[in-house]
């Protein structure tokens, strides 16, 4: 039982500390089998530090006080770098030298916690609480794989109390709160209240499966051992006996050392796995450490430097709503300025009626705001504590629109609300505009808010083809009505000058934009769900506007990275009257996209007819069930013009949702017009080429996130090249995910089926063997 006990631990810190297993996970869970009868039948020698007590005690009614033997102090914070140059002087005064070497580390953003160690055996875990007493969370620190139960190596300390925090992985925090969502539980504000929330569970089998992670960042009680004479000294060697320490440190010397590692870190926030809210700065020699000593609770031999807020207290003195390209109407709470993080924010978005409903954001009240990076400021919470008196009536949405007074809808299932009015509505075509001209669309330079608001208030132009319509005068004209309306009429205008120059340019940036690649044009058109990246599947894989126009959902479906909703919004895009209008005003007025080549020759792949019959969508008919139908003889063509439907052997239920889909005329034209397509795209598409053969044939990949170094096209590329197959979804047959930043539900969904993830080295090494 001891040798399984620590081999298991040695596995465990392999795996999850080190990132590199030596066993296959089967083995391991072999041995865990193992260890676990021998447990239940020998229950007097269960060892402390056994694996098996890492699956989560039974709930408790309520933690135990625990007193600290040292106590758990807090940092003194800085901001400027005015209080980073007073806490260099004020260290360099106390220990009267020149210059001083500091330990500069992390300061993680989750919650402290001190890990007491005998003998090298985990006893006893607590939370720092006021400081001097904390609670006993041993059960639950337990279930943290990346604490160690037994400290590595011979040598260990007779007592040793690690003082370090526990955090929540960004992509653990969003994959718990997809969770929380799907069981229509609560979420979590941010990853430092999930491991709150998670680490606080008097059920340690809840903690047991949300993900922990800890990093050690000092020693408290020590007996037993000699402390090692440097802090980083220190780190090195907790890192030596097993425990985690994050590799982003450094000794740096004197001020600027301190403010070169601040910046240097600061630009490598956002791609750090886990939150941090500034860094720690501590004099490395421990000898000096003692002789400064502290401050009431905190070190004079310490400092925290913060990032600025990102989040402040402000008031909402309006709430109003903006009305997007779509017509989405998005609530916005009007602020009194605060400065978040270094910038002053008036404004705020609400999201949607739903979040102003949760929230319950009203005017007059004091909010929290967030300026998280370079996304669009949020209101986080309202603090209830100061809503005003009287208390201010519950937010109403409008119920028509602001701009054009069209009603407000909102579709059932939709979390947004829309103006109806389509492109009657101002707002709506001046967005519509202001996307098409955007520079990575039509890129129609000169083109700015200022000139389209006048177009469309001065009724020039309607719809985008209108630009390729617009004369000289016509700017001229704009141009007038732009200047007095904002009183700024120039001097020569008013002696009679026009300048021109300007309106010729314009014109010239407009007539060049006639002729964009085949993607900007499909990006420009502002279809739902049309990103940059879905616009250039679109035209890599169809290669002709025309093509694009006319293909169904079911087709548009097998495409890679385009699924069930994206496919249906093109396709009704391009069904849609209006927007019929509008594209062929367009390619009247001469816009015509350059470089139109023909379909991918890998469509003819995705053109299987049983991949284009689950396509279809058509309820209860999976993809087994469309093998079958297929085994039998059947066609789409042949499917679509079908009467009898008890020979195929297919289950009741089945047969019954297949009759009625195929009872609704369209649909069977829906089928026959799939089918007409094929055919003709199959007599386009050169014959099938051989899969190229490689040491990945019959493998099938997913790639999702964002790859460190290449884009999904190219490392999708590489895995074709290799005879490997690139997938949009992951299922069982999913050999590999390989999961970049940002990965969401597929990797979640990777993750529940057992299927193997890599990163991006992980593919390279999986190429180059
Ligand atoms: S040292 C005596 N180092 O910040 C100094 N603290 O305000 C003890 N924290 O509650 C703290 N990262 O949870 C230290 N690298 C780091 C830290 C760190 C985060 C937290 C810690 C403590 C708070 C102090």
């Amino acid at each position: 039982m001891a040798w399984l006990v620590e081999e298991l631990n040695r596995h465990i810190y392999n795996y999850h500390v080190l990132d590199a297993p030596t066993i296959p996970d089967a083995e391991y869970d072999r041995l865990f089998v193992e260890l676990q009868q021998l447990e239940a039948a020998h229950p007097q020698a269960v060892s402390n530090d056994s694996p098996t007590s890492r699956v989560g005690a039974a709930p408790i009614p309520e933690f135990r006080q625990v007193t600290h033997a040292v106590p758990m102090l807090s940092l003194n914070n800085g901001f400027s770098e005015e209080d980073i140059e007073n806490f260099d002087r004020r260290v360099r005064d106390g220990l009267d030298l020149q210059r001083v070497e500091y330990n500069a580390e992390l300061k993680f953003d989750g919650l402290a916690i001190s890990l007491r160690y005998e003998n090298g055996v985990l006893v006893q875990a607590a939370t720092r609480g006021d400081g001097y007493t904390g609670e006993d969370v041993t059960a639950n620190i337990r279930t943290v794989r990346v604490i160690p139960l037994r400290l590595l190596g011979k040598e260990v300390p007779e007592v040793l109390e690690v003082r370090g925090e526990v955090l929540m992985f960004k992509a653990d925090f969003e994959r718990l709160n997809q969770r929380q969502r799907d069981a229509g539980q609560k979420e979590f504000a941010n990853p430092r209240n999930a491991a709150a929330g998670s680490l606080r569970q008097l059920d340690a089998r809840i903690t047991a499966q949300r993900k922990l992670r800890f990093f050690a960042y000092g020693v408290g009680l020590l007996e037993g051992a000699e402390l090692p004479d440097s802090h980083s000294a220190v780190l090195d060697w907790l890192d030596r006996l097993g425990l985690p320490v994050a590799k982003e440190r450094a000794v740096v010397a004197g001020c600027e050392g301190l403010l070169g590692y601040f910046r240097s870190v600061g630009e490598r926030r956002k791609s750090l796995p886990y939150e941090i809210d500034g860094v720690v700065y501590k004099v490395d020699k421990v000898a000096d450490q003692a002789r400064l000593g502290f401050v009431s609770r905190a070190p004079r031999f310490a400092l925290a430097h913060k990032f600025p807020a990102e989040e402040a207290l402000t008031v909402v003195q309006a709430i109003d709503v903006q009305v997007g390209r779509t017509g989405a109407i998005t609530p916005v709470a009007r602020l009194v300025p605060v400065s978040v993080g270094g910038v002053t924010v008036t404004n705020a978005t609400l999201h949607n009626e739903d979040e102003v409903r949760r929230k319950d954001v009203r005017v007059g009240d004091t909010v929290v705001v967030r300026r998280a990076g370079d996304v669009i400021p949020e209101v986080l919470s309202v603090v209830l504590e100061r809503r005003p008196e009287p208390i201010p009536p519950v937010y109403e949405l409008p119920k028509s629109c602001p701009v054009c007074g069209s009603h407000v809808v909102r579709e059932e299932g939709e979390a947004v609300a829309r103006c109806s009015g389509g492109l009657t509505c101002a707002a709506q075509r001046k967005e519509a505009i202001r996307h098409f001209a955007g520079r990575r669309m039509m890129d129609i330079e000169g083109l700015g808010d200022r000139y389209i608001d006048s177009l469309v208030e001065a009724n020039l132009i309607h719809g985008v083809a209108d630009l390729y319509k617009l004369t000289l005068d016509d700017l001229l004209k704009m141009k007038r009505l732009a200047d007095e309306r904002e009183g700024t009429t120039p001097e020569t205008v008013k002696q009679g000058k026009v300048a021109t120059k300007w309106a010729d340019n314009l014109l010239e940036a407009i007539r060049a934009s006639k002729q964009p690649p085949l993607e900007r044009l499909l990006f420009a058109l502002g279809i739902r769900h049309v990103g940059e990246s879905t616009a250039k599947t679109l035209a890599d894989w169809l290669g002709r506007f025309e093509l694009v126009r006319r293909a169904p959902a079911a087709l548009l479906r097998v495409l890679p990275d385009i699924g069930g909703t994206v496919a249906e919004a093109i396709a009704d895009f391009f069904a849609e009257e209006k927007n019929q209008g509008a594209i062929d005003a367009l390619l009247a007025a001469g816009v015509a996209p350059q470089g139109e080549h023909a379909p991918k020759a890998q469509l003819r792949e995705k053109l299987d007819e049983v991949s284009l019959l689950v396509a279809l969508d058509i309820p209860k008919l999976t993809e087994p069930r469309a093998r079958q139908l297929m085994a039998e003889g059947m066609s789409l063509d042949k499917l679509a013009h079908l009467k009898v439907f008890n020979v195929f052997g297919l289950p009741a239920t089945v047969q019954a949702a297949l009759e009625e889909w195929m009872a609704v005329p369209a649909n069977r034209e829906r089928l026959s017009a799939l089918s007409a397509l094929r055919q003709e795209l199959l007599a386009e598409l050169p014959e099938a080429a051989a899969q190229p053969e490689g040491h990945l044939s019959g493998k099938t990949f997913v790639l999702t996130g964002t790859l460190p170094t290449m884009s999904r096209d190219a490392a999708g590329a590489l895995i074709e090249a290799a005879g490997g197959k690139v997938s949009g979804s992951v299922s069982k047959k999913t050999s590999y995910v390989v999961a970049g930043a940002e990965a969401g539900s597929k990797l979640a969904k990777a993750e529940e089926l057992g299927v193997t993830v890599l990163d991006e080295a992980g593919l390279m090494a999986l190429l180059n063997k």
